[in-house]
């Protein structure tokens, strides 16, 4: 870039910090495209960043408490370039953002999670040297302003497309309602342009998103979530395709038939259940019972017999009862899921449940989830085991210390030894090897070039 004076002028570099979901990472890599078409270009690390942005999620305490950690940690950064701007985003500040700036008064700027296409503006004024801060409490309409950018993403053969922003359930734990507003589901045309855009920037996996995916076309209401997967389907190049994350009450059974009909749809699903007991799925107003969740279940694995399974997990919810931390253990041997994501339930300020008072005290229910996870631990290798001596489909996704790694259409991770240059393509594997938490073997085939075999 020249400068008026003929000198060269820097070029901006930017450094994001993410914390969080899926959604928090697609917003990130949008973020990331808006940068670039304004010229900056990504850093190494944050010291040599001219603009450090952090992403932050409220979904619990803990990210909470590490993003206030991270920003003390980057404010070292203006010591050594004073004019580097430091700025806030994601849903701690759509929920807090002023409160933040007092406690962090170094931050330049922030904005909330529908004002992110105003990124241009906002960075011009913190750049002048005034704090910049955008957060609106209702939806800005502008925000599918958004969508007309491309990602920058470091995973060149799977992406993400957010389908559906926001949520209309009010699970009384859940701070997600308030922090990303109301369901929003984007036009299928939309959906399909960008799908074809990242088909023709050489990814192979789609990766729909959304706090409640299977919601997708609700308010629209003349689409449903089975029939966006038949037309992402549809798109030529398309060779595999996720979503998360479904809704139990949701996930109905046209969904299920197109996941079971559709070749590119991948044989796994995150279904969170929370929790096993009745009385506390109620009290966490989630929709459902443990039969009904069960019955999903059973209509999933009676279409998709090889189907893996996934879920999410609160223990120690207000009023919640060894008895009913049962019920949650009883689901977890019923189901043999292959993964487990879970959490000790943590108050936030402002939901139903945090007005509610505790019952069983911290220790204990540290103690409940540790014995989860180790239990869920077995399972997982348990799963993991039935894979041993089997060839399964991988897409290779990266190459790291001499192996190439990618995921099996079940999302499992497989390190391969291969003397071929494997990224990008999609291979079947011999697994010779199990271990807890991946796979290992060798590529027999490559499934994109039928023809070579070796
Ligand atoms: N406390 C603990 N876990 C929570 N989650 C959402 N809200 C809370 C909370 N207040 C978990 C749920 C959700 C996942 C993304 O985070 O299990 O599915
Ligand atoms: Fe939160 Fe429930 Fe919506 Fe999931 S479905 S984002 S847990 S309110």
């Amino acid at each position: 870039m020249e400068k008026s004076g003929g000198g060269v002028e820097k070029v901006k570099k930017y450094y994001i910090r993410t914390f969080g979901c899926q959604m928090n990472v697609n917003d990130s890599q949008k973020i990331a495209g808006i940068l670039k078409s304004l010229g900056y270009e990504p850093a190494n690390h944050w010291q040599e960043a001219d603009l450090i942005l952090v992403n932050t999620c409220s979904v619990r305490e803990k990210p909470d408490q590490k993003v206030l950690s991270a920003l003390g940690e980057f404010k070292k950064v203006k010591n050594k370039n004073p004019d580097a701007v430091i700025g806030v985003c994601g849903c701690l500040a759509q929920r807090a953002g002023y409160e933040l700036l007092q406690k962090a008064p170094f931050v330049d700027m922030v904005f909330g999670t529908t004002n992110i296409h105003n990124l241009p503006q906002l960075l011009k004024e913190a750049e002048r040297g005034n704090k910049a801060v955008e957060i609106i409490e209702e939806i800005d309409e502008r925000e599918t302003e958004l969508d007309r950018y491309p990602t920058v993403r470091d995973n060149k053969y799977t992406a993400y497309i957010t389908v559906i922003r926001g949520c209309d359930k009010r699970c009384t734990y859940c701070i997600v309602p308030y922090t990303r507003g109301k369901e929003r589901s984007r036009r299928i045309g939309e959906i399909l342009q960008e799908v074809q855009w990242l088909v023709e920037d050489g990814v192979k996996e789609i990766h729909l998103i959304g706090q409640n995916v299977t919601a997708y076309g609700k308010d629209l209401g003349d689409v449903k979530f089975y029939q966006l997967l038949y037309a992402v389907s549809q798109v030529e190049g398309v060779e595999r395709i996720r979503f998360t994350t479904g809704h139990p009450k949701d996930l109905d059974e046209d969904t299920i038939k197109a996941m079971a009909e559709i070749p590119q749809v991948c044989e796994y699903l995150h279904l969170p259940i929370q929790a096993g007991s009745d009385r506390i799925l109620k009290a966490m107003d989630r929709g459902y019972t443990q039969k009904e969740y069960l019955e999903k279940i059973e209509l999933l694995k009676k279409y998709i017999p090889d189907i893996a399974l996934s879920t999410d997990i609160i223990v120690g919810f207000p009023g919640e009862t060894y008895q009913d931390y049962l019920e949650t253990i009883k689901v977890l041997k019923e189901v043999e899921y292959d993964q487990v994501f879970a959490f000790k339930y943590s108050p936030r300020p402002g939901t139903p449940a945090a007005e509610l008072s505790q019952t069983e005290d911290g220790e204990t229910v540290s103690r409940w989830l540790s014995d989860l996870i180790n239990l869920q631990k077995e399972i997982t290798f348990k799963k993991n085991k039935e894979y041993q001596d089997k060839t399964v489909e991988v897409l290779v996704e990266e190459e790291k210390e001499g192996k190439f790694v990618g995921r099996t259409r079940t999302n499992k991770l497989v390190h391969i030894d291969s003397g071929h240059n494997l990224l990008g393509e999609i291979v079947k594997v011999k697994i010779n090897r199990v271990n807890r938490f991946s796979l290992e073997g060798e590529a027999v085939k490559v499934i994109s070039e039928e023809a070579q075999l070796w």
